[in-house]
């Protein structure tokens, strides 16, 4: 037995999460088609005793695509794949989001017959993008018209009503990890003069606009936001992170999303100040942190307040049946990161349970 708060339920108008182990999304790239199979739904079965899963990112757009063999949410044979997730997840007692991706400048020519990715502005930046032929540079983008915004934004919403299509529970919109919305959202990669550049209000527009997308196809419970101001992965930068973060926050706050996603290192190095408590202080909704949490930091997030569940992630990979070893305390496998983005049932659905 055990008394650990990480397993006890969670309850909201809308969800019973029978715990507080959540599984954070994660690009596993083994759909080379883009469209969710049978072993994607063996390895999310496999771990759908999770409080709620939550999907590797899956692009809503052809335009969205930004990473090899990655699953996408915009066409028919996509929907039918999916189906065959959700079915499975819930056959076996689990919950499970989509989380709605679109990679903007992290894109790369390679997967748009070799026109430029698209983003808020065309502002030179240095990361990799993991293309058909492996990792490259990624290229300075293009910057979207204002009728581009407007459809994806209709990009988003056609995606989440495919995902209500698919039988998920509920979307996370991907505003994290320097992705599109968060293109927008900071002012490292906007520098644009209309109503989605400058000030704030202006920056937020682009992820308050795809989160109403969301909302009107799931109703604001079955939203989720991924944020993450302390990941400057994808060369992001901001001048004020926090009064943009929290900016951003206020305004999810007041359209009463579900789920606030709140990604920063269990363990900041010193002297940086921690922006999840700031958080967790204007946001009534459902609060996860993620990052670097295991069982005992995980145990005390709850504990102490800072957050109502934790997302793991490389530990649901190598351990299915994360929350039953939580409550066994039970050794715990490590997985292999060379098996993260390649192969095939290696990596991907051969780690057992215990038994
Ligand atoms: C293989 C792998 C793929 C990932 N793919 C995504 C993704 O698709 N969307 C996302 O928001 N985060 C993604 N992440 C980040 C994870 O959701 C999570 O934030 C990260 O693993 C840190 O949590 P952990 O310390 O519990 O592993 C990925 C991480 C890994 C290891």
């Amino acid at each position: 037995m055990t008394d650990l708060k990480l397993l006890t339920p969670l309850k909201t108008d809308t969800f019973e999460f029978k715990n507080r182990v959540f599984m954070a999304p994660m690009t596993r790239a083994r759909t080379p088609d883009h469209v969710a199979n049978d072993r994607t739904a063996l390895y999310y079965s496999q771990r759908a005793s999770a409080g709620l899963i939550i999907s590797e990112g899956t692009q809503i757009s052809e335009q969205a695509i930004g990473w090899t063999n990655t699953p996408g949410i915009h066409t028919s044979e996509q929907i039918e794949g999916w189906r065959k997730v959700t079915d499975a997840v819930h056959a076996a007692g689990g919950l499970i989001f989509a989380q709605l991706w679109h990679t903007g400048r992290a894109s790369h020519p390679d997967f748009h017959d070799g026109a430029l990715p698209v983003a808020p502005s065309a502002v030179p930046f240095e990361s990799q993008a993991f293309t058909p032929e492996g990792p490259k540079p990624t290229v300075t983008p293009r910057a979207m018209t204002l009728e581009e915004i407007q459809s994806t934004i209709a990009d988003y919403e056609a995606a989440a009503r495919a995902a209500q299509a698919a039988g998920f529970d509920g979307v996370e919109v991907h505003g994290a990890n320097g992705y599109l919305p968060a293109q927008f959202l900071e002012d490292g990669p906007n520098k644009r003069t209309d109503a989605y550049g400058g000030p704030i209000e202006n920056r937020a527009r682009f992820l308050l606009e795809a989160t109403d997308a969301a909302i009107r196809v799931f109703g604001p419970s079955r939203v989720s936001v991924r944020l993450s101001p302390r990941i400057p992965y994808n060369d992001m930068g901001d001048s004020d992170l926090e009064g943009t973060y929290m900016f951003a926050v206020e305004a999810l706050e007041a359209r009463k999303v579900g789920i606030l996603h709140f990604m920063e290192a269990a363990e900041l190095p010193d002297g940086l100040k921690p922006l999840a408590p700031e958080a967790r202080k204007r946001f009534s909704g459902v609060f996860i942190v993620n990052v670097g949490y295991d069982r005992e930091t995980g145990e005390q997030a709850i504990a102490s307040g800072l957050a109502d569940a934790v997302t793991f992630g490389t530990l649901f990979i190598s351990n299915p049946d994360l929350p039953e070893r939580f409550r066994q305390n039970a050794a715990l496998a490590s997985s292999d990161p060379d098996s993260y983005y390649v192969g095939d049932e290696q990596g991907y659905t051969d780690y057992p349970p215990l038994t």
